[in-house]
């Protein structure tokens, strides 16, 4: 799919329908506060466009080469090609190239001491997670955490327009989410200061590289939400209808997709979603209970 053709995000995600309703522009307006703040107390003399630069170019270093003193891991360790995740083909590349690869340390071995199968294979991440209060393994009563292998979420898009980051939305926002990024991945040494917490955001935030098409970015920027793109070819205006916000009327297709992907980011659901799951109103799980 041509992503840049489409304005489909690659990133694309669904989440809790309860998320849904905050938007990239309030997370924008909130973040943009941020920055006036910090400009008019470290601002000075210099112009406000010049300590922005600085502070995405100072983002940008921090994003590719800083390690906190830590395991030689930087942002870029994980989030390295230009989709901002890894593969399984780049893993094993990297792996015949440099098996000292910081990438193959830590939560990137198998049991977090040794071995590369599980990362070769899946290209995954060992993350431990806390159990939430009264919930007990059968297998194990007195555990108070699990491990989950999960793959690299792409840095494309989401970053800048999607306040509920993770896969279980750990995080509302991008310095609270690099900082845990810098202290479960890099075993850093040194911790990050707010300063570069939130250069490293700004960085994410505001960088071409970190957005599939104009539309979102500019989204991203404060402009006006991308419409559902039209489509060229007769197969894509046929597959553009499951992406139409409208009510599901089996047997059409249409808004068969929308009721869970709907949304500039077509990561929320629409107003038709019935189901607290998301599923198509009249469907299996629906009509079970
Ligand atoms: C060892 C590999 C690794 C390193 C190093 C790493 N990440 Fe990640 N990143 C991941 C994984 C795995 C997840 C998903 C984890 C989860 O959801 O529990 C993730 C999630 C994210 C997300 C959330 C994306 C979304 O769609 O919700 C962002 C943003 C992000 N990382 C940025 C960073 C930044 C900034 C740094 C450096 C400070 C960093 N990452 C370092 C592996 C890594
Ligand atoms: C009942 C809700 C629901 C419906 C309806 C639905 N999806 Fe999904 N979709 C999801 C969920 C949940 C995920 C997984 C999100 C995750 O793991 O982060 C997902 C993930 C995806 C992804 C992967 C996105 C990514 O970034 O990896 C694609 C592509 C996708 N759906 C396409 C479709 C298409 C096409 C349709 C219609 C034929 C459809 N979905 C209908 C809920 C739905």
């Amino acid at each position: 799919m041509d992503a840049t053709r489409h304005s489909f995000p690659s990133g694309m995600r669904v989440k809790a329908k309860s998320v849904a309703v905050i938007s990239g522009a309030v997370a924008f307006a909130v973040l943009a506060g941020f920055t006036a703040e910090r400009l008019s107390v470290s601002g000075g003399a210099l112009p406000s466009m010049t300590l922005e630069a600085a502070q995405v170019g100072e983002g940008q270093r921090l994003f590719d080469h800083e390690t906190f003193g830590g395991n030689g891991r930087t942002c870029r360790t994980c989030h390295s090609s230009d989709n901002g995740t890894i593969n399984p083909e780049e893993v094993a590349k990297r792996l015949a190239v440099n098996p000292s690869d910081p990438l193959f340390l830590h939560d990137g071995l198998d049991d977090f001491v040794a071995g590369t199968s599980r990362i070769a294979a899946h290209a995954t991440i060992l993350i431990e997670r806390e159990l939430p209060e009264g919930v007990v393994l059968v297998d194990n009563p007195s555990a108070t955490s699990v491990v989950v292998a999960r793959g690299v979420p792409s840095t494309v898009n989401t970053p800048a327009l999607d306040p509920a980051l993770m896969y279980d939305m750990r995080h509302s926002d991008l310095q609270d989410q690099a900082s845990a990024a810098i202290t479960r991945h890099a075993q850093p040494t040194v911790s990050p200061t707010a300063e570069q917490l939130d250069a490293i955001a700004e960085f994410q935030r505001t960088t071409k590289g970190f957005f599939s098409s104009r539309a979102l970015r500019s989204f991203a920027l404060g402009g006006p939400s991308p419409n559902l793109p039209e489509g060229h070819t007769a197969s894509e205006r046929r597959g553009r209808e499951f992406f139409v916000d409208s009510p599901w009327n089996p047997p059409s297709k249409k808004g068969v997709c929308a009721l869970c992907h709907s949304g500039p980011m077509l990561n929320t659901s629409n107003e038709f979603t019935t189901d607290p799951t998301g599923a198509p109103p009249g469907g299996e799980r629906s009509t079970s209970r």
